[in-house]
């Protein structure tokens, strides 16, 4: 029997307390992960779908691993990955949380007027640098002004096999949409674009290049 490709997709936003009532996100509704791991299974893989908080349904025939914040996305993408062959890191993750949370909903007239913020840890390029042979990482990149210039430097910085590029700031795409258009590029040095389609269907384009 052959072995099932494993594939490891994470989706959605990530929330970032600041006290028990509220916290800094983006706003990622997870429907672009959640076709890629619709299509994943289609494609007769084995999925862990490591999801921040959204409102969709569990894609049938995924592992949906629920997490909340990046600290707790990047402790469950660290427990799957070593057995994954293909790793593909859809979520939208704070690049930074409030360095202090407090235990205790502020009172409005306590509410800082600045905050500290410390950096969270890359997750994807955590996973890069512990990568064995074999293993294919895929990234996202949301963009909004300079995006090839953009999508390049992370493609190398973060060592990721493909980037696929989405430019966040049109309308009709990107985020909460069921619309993308995204330009995949690889570290081989292809450009191709997808096109503007539904989320289904680009992430059938996506699955189609980086595992052929
Ligand atoms: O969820 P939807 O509403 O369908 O919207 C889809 C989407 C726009 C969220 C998705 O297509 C997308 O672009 N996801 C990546 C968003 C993002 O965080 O992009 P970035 O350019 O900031 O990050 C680059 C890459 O590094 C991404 O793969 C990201 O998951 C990863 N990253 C970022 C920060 C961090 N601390 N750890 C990471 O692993």
């Amino acid at each position: 029997m052959t072995k099932k490709i494993r594939c490891l997709i994470s989706a959605g936003p990530t929330r970032e307390w600041i006290d028990p009532v509220r916290f800094v996100s983006n706003p990622s509704t997870g429907k672009m992960g959640y076709a890629l791991a619709e299509e994943a299974v289609a494609r007769g893989f084995e999925v862990d779908l490591v999801s921040g908080p959204v409102s969709l349904s569990a894609p049938p025939g995924a592992r949906v691993h629920h997490v909340v914040t990046a600290a707790e996305m990047e402790k469950k993408m660290k427990e799957l990955f070593e057995k994954a062959h293909l790793v593909i890191m859809a979520a939208a993750v704070c690049d930074h949380r409030p360095k202090r949370q407090w235990r205790e909903k502020l009172k409005k007239d306590d509410f800082p007027k600045d905050f500290e913020w410390v950096k969270n840890n890359d997750i994807v390029q955590g996973l890069s640098a512990a990568r064995k042979n074999g293993q294919k990482i895929i990234g996202f990149a949301a963009e909004t002004t300079n995006s090839m210039a953009h999508a390049v430097e992370k493609l190398a910085s973060k060592g990721l096999d493909w980037i696929a590029l989405n430019e966040v700031s049109r309308e009709g795409s990107g985020f909460a949409s069921d619309f993308n258009d995204v330009t995949l590029l690889s570290r081989a040095g292809e450009t191709i674009a997808l096109g503007r389609d539904t989320k289904k269907k680009t992430a059938r384009k996506i699955l189609e290049r980086v595992w052929p």
